[in-house]
This record gives structure tokens, sequence and C-alpha cells, in this order.
């Protein structure tokens, strides 16, 4: 399973990138806008710094204003991709960006059959929203069970990118589940190595060295 940052933060990917742990980056509008810079350059440079996929998002709403936004943003990078929302004019984007080799992540996927449309108008990634839909009082994980079950049935290309995670779980879960890459958010990371157990096995371990060594020198 791939590990991408979900924040447009330099430092904080600059971080998860030393740990070895960043595959990729996607950020959206709100991400982008918390950052209080230009887009390009912030796209720029988290392109120069990360080697895998960063997610950029359009915002306009009609397919050719989308398309025209997509493929300028394609020239800031290699390794750049483009984040399109699943609606109609969305789904119109996307088929034309596909055709044209230009790599894109279809956003705001809510159920199974919009995820479906995006990969059959060759999204490159689709981006189910876990924590939002648990935050509807229903369960995130099983629309990524059911986007597995549908690429794996079909033998779509689309990957599927576990995002608007919020928890330990969500990413366990999403791994379980078969998501091919968990956006995390990267104040989550340290959550995901930290362990009361482990920090009290370590402060254990190390006294009884201490006493250990004390004999020894006895
Ligand atoms: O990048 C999109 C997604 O991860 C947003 O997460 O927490 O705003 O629902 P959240």
């Amino acid at each position: 399973m791939k590990f991408f940052v979900d924040t447009a933060n330099i430092e904080k990917i600059k971080e998860i990138n030393n740990l070895g742990l960043c595959d990729g980056v996607t950020t959206n509008p709100t991400l982008v806008a918390k950052e209080k810079r230009n887009f390009e350059e912030i796209i720029k440079e988290i392109c120069s710094i990360v080697a895998g996929p960063v997610s950029a998002e359009v915002t306009s709403l009609k397919s050719e204003d989308m398309v025209k936004e997509a493929k300028n943003i394609a020239k800031w990078s290699n390794n750049v991709v483009i984040k399109i929302p699943i609606t109609e004019e969305g789904l119109k984007a996307i088929n034309i960006l596909s055709k044209e080799g230009i790599n894109t992540n279809c956003t705001l996927i809510f159920s199974a059959a919009q995820g479906l449309l995006a990969m059959k108008a060759g999204a490159t990634y689709i981006s189910p929203f876990l924590g939002r839909i648990d935050d509807m009082g229903e369960l995130g994980i099983g629309l990524i069970k059911d986007l597995r079950e549908i690429i794996d049935n079909y033998k779509f290309k689309s990957k599927i990118i576990a995002a608007s995670i919020r928890t330990i779980a969500h990413v366990k879960d999403s791994a379980i589940a078969g998501a091919d890459i968990a956006t995390i958010p990267a104040d989550l990371f340290p959550k995901l190595w930290k362990h009361v157990l482990t920090d009290k096995g370590l402060i254990d371990f190390l006294n009884d060295w201490e006493k250990y060594k004390e004999e020894l020198n006895k």
C-alpha cells in the first residue's frame, strides 16, 4: 500500500518524505488556501520535493474550462496529477484528458456508482472520501470494499486513493479493504507509529540495561 500526504504544507511534506513514507501528495483548494501562497508555486515546489504523483485540483466547473486548466497545470511538472470532481462536466473532462495521456484523480466520490463512472471515464485515481461518509453516520470503509470489488471484477486500471482519512483505524481498515493508496493528513502520521506500550517497553528495557551495567561494575 502506498501512502500519500494530504497537505499542501511544504515543511510537513518534507518531514514525512524524510521518513521515507511519502509516495505522493494530494492537495485540494482548501488545503492550498491554508498556505496563503501562489497555487502554481506551491505545486511546483511540492513536485520538486516528491518523486511520486502530486494531485492539484481544478476549480472550473465546465468541462472545456477544466480541460484548459488541467492542460496548463500538467505543464508545471511531470509528476502532477489533475484532480477533478465527479460531476457530469468532470466526467467529460476526465474522458478527454485520459485520451490525451494526462493523469487524473477523480475526487469527491461518495458512492460506488460514482466510482464506477470515474473508472469508465478513464480516471487514473479515484478518491472516495472515507471520513466524510462516516460523518454522515454511515461506514465509509464499505465504499472502499465495493470499489475494490468492482475494479477487480472488470480489471479497471484506476487506483483507489482512500481519502478524507482522520484516524489510525481508517488507515488500517483501508489497507485491509484493499485501497491502493491512503492519503493521510501529515498530523496523523506520528499517531501511526506511536504506542503507549512501545514507550513503556522502551523505558523498561533501558532501566533494566542500566541495572545490568551497574551489577557488572560492582
Ligand atoms: O483531499 C481530500 C480529502 O482527503 C479531504 O479530507 O478531512 O477534508 O474530509 P477532509
